[in-house]
Order: structure tokens, then C-alpha cells, then sequence
């Protein structure tokens, strides 16, 4: 154990939250199922084709428009896969409140707890959960509809923004009331901390359901802004084919429009510069399955304002080439997201007039998975102050 992670101990050990010297196992942490039943109007896309080639994907995006097809009412019921961490200490204030974390594309709810990444000389050190528990904060970190354990319904019809978010707010809805079993806790107050494509369902979220009683009480989104200027590169950055045929050991089972991303992209697309991450938590996520499904990736996004009033904050790395890289490729170009309201991500505050407050953070040294470089825990202490500074 370094002296970091010793003082660390120390300092937990004596504000009573643990005995032992390991982190993990305090983490009071389980995995749950939960089973979701929403409806909503996805959009009626064109069948995928029957072909599992690396350019069926490009192919397909560009034979129709979306902005002219019709929608179409869908619904069903779905386990959706979750962990649920009580907090580690007791915060006067902080007894009703839960931190909803949504991963981005192509990964999962271990996203928020370091890729599960055994480091053994400072547990918790990329660790959001681990963070916000110590703090006095509950967390539940979904799988993503179609992702991960939960249920991978049909990729075109079915795993669409608008029925993922439907299936959030009917999380919300059921963790307010107290509904699941396996949560025996009333939360009245729901934190929805994203990273990436969780954000970009973050904010259609702020604006459909711009009250606190449908939608959360406040915003973190992470690794993200109004102004994605990478996005359009990042689709064929990622050079995905069908998960069947990249990973057939796990996924033989899916249909082709659920799709794999080639590891070795991951670095220059959702890492900062060399010296700025542990290359070991690189190659922990390029062993990870990274899928996803089509329909995901196409929806009519609004970039409207939203009038939701209580606080936003958004934290983008200062070298997130998703963000603020129109190649989205960090070798390619100096990325540099700036701070400031002029500057993205601070140009946001534009779509959350109302928010009080909105605060925006750039670390620095930091790429587009926020948590899994040596910044993390600025950044989880950004937020957590940003939490506690607006009374949660
Ligand atoms: C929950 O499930 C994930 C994915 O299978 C696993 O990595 C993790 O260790 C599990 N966590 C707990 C607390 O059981
Ligand atoms: C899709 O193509 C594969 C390989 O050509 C074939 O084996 C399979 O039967 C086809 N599936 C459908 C639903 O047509
Ligand atoms: C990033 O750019 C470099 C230099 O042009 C190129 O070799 C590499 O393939 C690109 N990476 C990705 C993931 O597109
Ligand atoms: C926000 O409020 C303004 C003024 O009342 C209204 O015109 C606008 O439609 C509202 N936005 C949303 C997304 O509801």
C-alpha cells in the first residue's frame, strides 16, 4: 500500500467507516434485477440487413432519413441489471437522496466502478460508486437497456432513446415510491450522473420531463455538451461490425444490428494523451465487450433549451476528442475543450437557462471515460462538492 492510499485508510478508519484494510470489502454493494415494463414512440426504422460484414453498419445509416420516417408506438417488459450501493457512512441530509449513474455507448454500469479493475494498492481510486458511498450517498448503476446483463431486445425496433428513456423514468417513478424489494429504501431526491450517450439521454430527459417529479432533482452529466463536435467521426472511429462475429465465444446469439467496437480504437477515441491514464486501465477496458445496438445510434435529437430549474453541472476532460475533436481521434489534433462560458462544454448553459446553478468543470489531463484516468478523483470531488454546494 503507497502512502496515498495508507492515509487514506487512516482517515476512513477514523471517521469509523471500516476495520480492515481493504476498501472492496467494505463497499456495501449487490447486483440486482429489476423488471421494467414501458411503452413508448421509438421511430419505425427500416429492417437492418442480414449482414454481419464490417461495412453493413455505414451502409445501412445511410439509406435512409431519419428526420422523415414515421414513429411507432412500442412496449414490453424487460430485466433490466443494476447495482445498488448503500452508503458507506451516515450524512445527516443526505438519507433520501440517490445517485442514478448511466453509462455511454458500448459500455456498462462497471463503468462507474473503475471497469471492476482489482488495484490493489488504492481500491477506489477510479471509483465512483466507491466515492459517492464514502460520502454519504446511495447509488444505483443501471445496464442500459441492451447492454451489458440486461435484456437485449430487438436492436432496431425496440433499443431506441425514447424507450430507454422511458424505462428510466420508470425506475425513477418506482424508486420514489419505494416499489422494488430489493431496494428497501425510500429515495425522494434522484442525482442522474451520465457519461457520453448516458448524457445525450440526460438531456432529452431534461426536456420531456423537466419537473422533479418525473425527472431527476438535479444533473451531472459527464463527457459531453450541447456542441458534439466528434460525433459524427466517432461512428466510424469505432469501427464496429456485428458482436456476433467479433466475439462469437460470448455473443453468437445476437442479431446483426447488435454491433462490437474494435478495441484498439479505443485508445486515440476515449483516451487522453499518453502519460495521463494507467495503461493498465486501458488494456482492462480494450478486454471488455463493448457493444451496442444500432438503434441506438439513430434518433431525431433536439437540441432545445430545457427550463429545468435546479442544478446542472457538466465536467468534460480537457482532452476529450469526443467532445471537442472533429476527427475525434486524439492523435490527430490538439484537443482542447476551454473553460469558460464561450468555450465547450460551457456553451451548455445556453440549453439550461433556468438551472440554478449550472457549473461547468474541465479537468485537465483528462480524455473523453472521465473516471479512468489519473484525474479521477479531482473529478469525483469536483462533483461531490458541486452536490454538496447545492444542499444535497
Ligand atoms: C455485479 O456484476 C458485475 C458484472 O457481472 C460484476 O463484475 C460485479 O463484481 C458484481 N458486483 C457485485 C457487488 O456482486
Ligand atoms: C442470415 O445469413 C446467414 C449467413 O448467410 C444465414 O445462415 C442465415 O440463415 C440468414 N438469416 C436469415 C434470418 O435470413
Ligand atoms: C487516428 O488517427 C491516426 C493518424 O491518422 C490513424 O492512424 C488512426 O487509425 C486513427 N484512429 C482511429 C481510432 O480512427
Ligand atoms: C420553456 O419555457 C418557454 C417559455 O415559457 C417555452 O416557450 C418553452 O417551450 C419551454 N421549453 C420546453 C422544452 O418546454
Amino acid at each position: 500500500m503507497n502512502l496515498r492510499a495508507s492515509l487514506f485508510v487512516l482517515y476512513l478508519m477514523a471517521k469509523g467507516v471500516m476495520s480492515a484494510p481493504s476498501l472492496y470489502t467494505t463497499q456495501s454493494c449487490r447486483n440486482l434485477t429489476i423488471s421494467v415494463t414501458a411503452s413508448a414512440n421509438n421511430l419505425d426504422l427500416p429492417p437492418f440487413p442480414n449482414d454481419t460484414s464490417r461495412a453493413a453498419f455505414g451502409k445501412y445509416v445511410r439509406s435512409f432519413d431519419p428526420s422523415v420516417l414515421n414513429t411507432k408506438k412500442v412496449d414490453g417488459t424487460f430485466n433490466i441489471a443494476a447495482t445498488y450501493c448503500e452508503p458507506l457512512i451516515d450524512v445527516p441530509g443526505r438519507e433520501n437522496t440517490i445517485q442514478f449513474l448511466l453509462h455511454g455507448l458500448a459500455y456498462t454500469k462497471e463503468y462507474w466502478n473503475a471497469l471492476e479493475y482489482p488495484d490493489s494498492s488504492y481500491p477506489g481510486e477510479y471509483s465512483w460508486t466507491h466515492h459517492a458511498n464514502s460520502q454519504g450517498y446511495a447509488t444505483l448503476a443501471i445496464d442500459n437497456l441492451g447492454d451489458g446483463e440486461s435484456d437485449r431486445p430487438d436492436p432496431i425496433a425496440i433499443v431506441q432513446k425514447p424507450f430507454q428513456e422511458a424505462v428510466i423514468l420508470e425506475i425513477f417513478k418506482n424508486i420514489r415510491s419505494q416499489n422494488y424489494a430489493c431496494i428497501p429504501k425510500k429515495y425522494e431526491n434522484i442525482i442522474l450522473v451520465t457519461h457520453s450517450y448516458g448524457a445525450m439521454l440526460g438531456r432529452m430527459i431534461a426536456i420531456n420531463h423537466q419537473d422533479s417529479v418525473t425527472g431527476p432533482n438535479a444533473y451531472i452529466q459527464t463527457a459531453s455538451s450541447s456542441d458534439l463536435k466528434g460525433i459524427a467521426a466517432l461512428g466510424p472511429n469505432l469501427r464496429p461490425q456485428a458482436a456476433s462475429v467479433v466475439n462469437p465465444s460470448r455473443f453468437s446469439e445476437l442479431p446483426p444490428a447488435y454491433l462490437h467496437v474494435d478495441p484498439v480504437t479505443l485508445r486515440e477515441t476515449v483516451y487522453g494523451l499518453a502519460g495521463e491514464y494507467d495503461s493498465r486501465m486501458l488494456a482492462r477496458d480494450e478486454s471488455m465487450p463493448h457493444t451496442f445496438a444500432v438503434g441506438e445510434l439513430i434518433s431525431r435529437n433536439s437540441n432545445d433549451p430545457s427550463n429545468f430549474s435546479g442544478p446542472v453541472m457538466y465536467i468534460t476532460g480537457m482532452h476529450d476528442a469526443v467532445v471537442c475533436d472533429p476527427n475525434s481521434n486524439i492523435t490527430l489534433a490538439t484537443v482542447d475543450c476551454t473553460i469558460g462560458k464561450d468555450g465547450n462544454p460551457g456553451l451548455t448553459a445556453l440549453k439550461f437557462p433556468n438551472a440554478k446553478p449550472f457549473v461547468t468543470y474541465v479537468p485537465a489531463a483528462t480524455g473523453h471515460n472521465a473516471n479512468l484516468h489519473y484525474s479521477a478523483g479531482e473529478v469525483f470531488g469536483a462533483a461531490h462538492e458541486f452536490l454538496e454546494a447545492a444542499g444535497f
